[in-house]
């Protein structure tokens, strides 16, 4: 899919659509990665001005004619990712969007069919995954699985303060719903862990304005190991709290044990019985960044295969919405 016409001295050529708060993100992990280079930028709010070091475009038509790129990663607000990923596919472009891709299944088939008529790659970009604890508990799944038996339940604890006192913090309208803003990297985690996830119930609770909008929202699943073992988990992401902590526990019944991803401080404890131990901490300073790296490897790693990762999105998006009516703006 990448040929030697889209590198700058062997570089992956790229442009960012949308050039806010987490485009930086981007922008620094790619620099630091020095596999690809950013080619240019559009946004729709800087379109007229001059960015030192970077090519504006002006419009997105200006962008989707440009040979130079053929990968666009997509910043923009939720709302706008659909659109703007129809517009590119349309134009030929690969697609690397930011979480969460799409509002609904039919929206992601829509895209997969029109990437499949113009040859295009879909890559969505589950930053979470990246997490170093994450990363860790992946890594040493089979050796925890040696020493405290089976994964029996989960539990997942988001949330973040953008509901205080009786309002909705603005900047958090554009995110359209807890469960959207959260919900996939909650499953995409567990799909980097379970070979298979169900959703038995999503519930939301509260709204704002009448439209889209969990202030919170549970939902109970089942999921499957790599070994066939069967267990259950529920999730909770809540705007209502008053605080930013995310978590996600694991029990291993066989051994009466628990381990706790603590997302936020980038940690992994064991619990057995009244003694606790740490098994990990990170030292990274930056969580997000560290995010970013190690997705921006794996966006690298996928363009030069030419895969993209279609299939992934559609385990995570179709558990995450299966269970949602689509019609309204309800998420
Ligand atoms: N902020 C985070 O911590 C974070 C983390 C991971 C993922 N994300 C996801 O990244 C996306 C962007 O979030 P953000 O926090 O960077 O938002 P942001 O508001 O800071 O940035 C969005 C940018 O897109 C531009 N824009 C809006 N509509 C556009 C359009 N049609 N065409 C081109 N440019 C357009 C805006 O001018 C703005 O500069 C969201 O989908 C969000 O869920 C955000």
């Amino acid at each position: 899919m990448i040929n030697m016409a889209n590198r700058i001295h062997n570089k992956i050529s790229v442009a960012l659509v949308g050039y806010g708060y987490i485009a930086k993100y981007w922008e620094k992990a790619i620099l630091d990665d020095g596999r690809m280079n950013i080619y240019g930028i559009y946004d729709k709010g800087i379109a007229e001005s001059n960015l030192p070091d970077h090519k504006v475009y002006k419009s997105l038509a200006s962008l989707c004619e440009d040979n130079q790129i053929n990968t666009c990663i997509i910043c923009t607000p939720t709302e706008d990712h659909y659109t703007t990923a129809m517009e590119l596919l349309s134009s030929g472009k690969n697609i690397v969007m930011e979480k969460p891709s799409v509002l609904n299944m039919t929206e992601y088939n829509d895209l997969i069919r029109k990437a499949e008529e113009n040859q295009a790659l879909i890559y969505n970009a589950f930053h979470f995954v990246y997490s170093p604890e994450i990363a860790w508990f992946r890594s040493s799944l089979s050796g925890l699985y040696e020493r405290f038996g089976k994964i029996g339940s989960f539990y997942s604890y988001f949330s973040d303060p953008y509901y205080i006192g009786g309002k909705l913090k603005s900047n958090a309208l554009s995110l359209l719903g807890s469960w959207v803003d959260s919900g996939s990297n909650i499953l995409s985690m567990l799909y980097s862990i379970f070979s298979h996830i169900w959703m038995d119930s999503l519930t939301f609770g509260d709204s704002y304005a009448g439209q889209f909008s969990d202030l919170f929202s549970t939902a109970s699943l089942k999921f499957e190991d790599s070994h066939n073992n069967t267990g259950f988990g529920n999730t909770v992401t809540n705007w209502v709290s008053n605080s930013s902590m995310k978590y996600t526990e694991f029990l291993f019944p066989d051994t009466n044990s628990q381990i706790r991803l603590n997302h936020s401080q980038l940690a992994v404890t064991l619990t057995e019985g009244s003694s606790n131990e740490i098994l990990f901490s990170s030292t990274v300073e930056n969580r997000l960044l560290a995010h970013y790296t190690g997705l921006v490897d794996d966006v690298y790693k996928s363009l030069s295969s030419g895969t993209g990762n279609k299939e992934y999105g559609k385990l995570v998006y179709d558990t995450m919405y299966g269970t949602v009516k689509e019609g309204g703006k309800n998420a």
